[in-house]
């Protein structure tokens, strides 16, 4: 089975990679290359041993898509590509829905119109908003969104479920990713974000490897254990291995599914400072700021349905998140720029 990955070349999609050609499926990558290296292909090929066929296209180049699915003939796609950071798309809403939504528009209908009828969409937590109740499971009500990025998500997923409900053909499989962390056990490919990181791991390994000063902790106040927030975060690895299982499920005619992908455990911004520390020896300084806006206090997910469904179940615990975080900054300080 051939597999389009798009957005393969990012943090998800290149752990993503290595897990699809170590199960033994064919992969074919697109990527605009907007927020990652291309190094980062050489590098899954390297731990695979298997070449990664790559067309540096953009999702919304019609023609570019038509040309890589007439040749790569792919029976199905798993779409990673998207715009993410969530401050920017306050700042611009235009580029987040232009890119996100109407890149996944022409994507969608080229796939049908070359019969790949299977997708697998990353979502994410944050379509539940400020979540009605925890654990989240997956019929919990989808909240209203703090921010562009969050929206696109949360229409795409109406968007692709509504045309799963008017064409039976095709198989859609929504992903709701609860907080990606780690990286592979080589150290090779990790999260490598551009500039200042909005995300917490990246921050304290920045800190931790001497390129920030301090990590601030937006918020001690919150009606958690320790006042910070808590949130579910999952070991990449583990991650990429839910999609491995998501094709099966595909290949069964998954029709219309929805997963979280959760620990179904909560952690607070303290707790991970803590297991940090004592995962890798580091010392992590850090002030307590104001509460960032958008925010909240706690959210993590009920696991069950992707555990009882797709037998899948997250391995790695939070030591082992943060040394394999740790293991690839240390190892490539400036990410892929070395
Ligand atoms: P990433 O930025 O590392 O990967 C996204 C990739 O898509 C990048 O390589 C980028 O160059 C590419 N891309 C962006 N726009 C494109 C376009 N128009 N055409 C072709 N390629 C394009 O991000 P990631 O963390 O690997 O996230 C992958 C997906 O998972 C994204 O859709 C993201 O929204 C979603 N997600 C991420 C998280 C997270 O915390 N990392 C959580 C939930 C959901
Ligand atoms: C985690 C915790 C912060 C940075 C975001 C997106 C979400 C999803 C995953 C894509 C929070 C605290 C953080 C820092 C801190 N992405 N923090 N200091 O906000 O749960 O989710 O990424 O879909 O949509 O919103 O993740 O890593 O930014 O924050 O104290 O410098 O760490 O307040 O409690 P978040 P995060």
């Amino acid at each position: 089975m051939k597999i389009l990955v798009t957005g393969g070349a990012g943090y998800i999609g290149s752990h993503t990679v290595v897990e699809l050609q170590n199960a033994g499926y064919d992969v074919v990558v697109i990527d605009n290359l907007s927020n990652a290296s291309e190094k980062s292909l050489e590098r899954v090929a390297k731990i695979t041993g298997k070449e990664v066929p790559f067309y540096k296209v953009d999702i919304r180049d019609r023609e570019g898509l038509s040309k890589v699915l007439e040749k790569e003939k792919v029976d199905a796609c798993i779409h990673f590509a998207g715009l993410k950071a969530v401050g920017e798309s306050v700042s611009k809403p235009w580029e987040y829905y232009d890119n996100n939504i109407a890149g996944t528009l022409i994507l969608v209908d080229e796939l049908r119109k070359h019969n790949a009828k299977n997708i697998i969409f990353s979502s994410s937590a944050t379509v539940y908003g400020d979540p009605a109740f925890v654990p989240i499971t997956e019929e919990c009500p989808k909240g209203q969104c703090t921010n562009p990025y969050g929206w696109t998500k949360s229409m795409l997923e109406q968007i692709l479920s509504d045309m799963q409900k008017a064409d039976p053909e095709w198989n859609v499989i929504l992903l709701r990713y609860f907080n990606p962390i780690g990286a592979h056990k080589s150290g090779t490919i990790g999260e490598n974000p551009n500039g200042i990181p909005n995300n917490l791991m990246p921050y304290i390994t920045q800190v931790a490897v001497g390129k920030r000063k301090e990590l601030t902790i937006f918020g001690n106040d919150y009606d958690t254990h320790d006042g910070t927030g808590v949130r579910d975060y999952i070991h990449v690895v583990d991650l990429a291995d839910g999609h491995v299982k998501a094709l099966e499920m595909i290949k069964k005619k998954a029709g219309l599914k929805i997963y979280n992908l959760g620990t179904g455990v909560g952690y607070s911004v303290l707790d991970i400072v803590k297991n940090f520390e004592a995962a890798t020896g580091v010392k992590v300084p850090y002030v307590i700021g104001p509460r960032r806006p958008g925010d909240i206090a706690t959210c993590y997910a009920s696991a069950e349905k992707a555990k009882n469904e797709l037998n899948w179940v997250a391995k790695y615990g939070i030591k082992e998140m943060c040394a394999d975080s740790w293991n690839w900054q240390k190892n490539n300080p400036n990410g892929y720029e070395d």
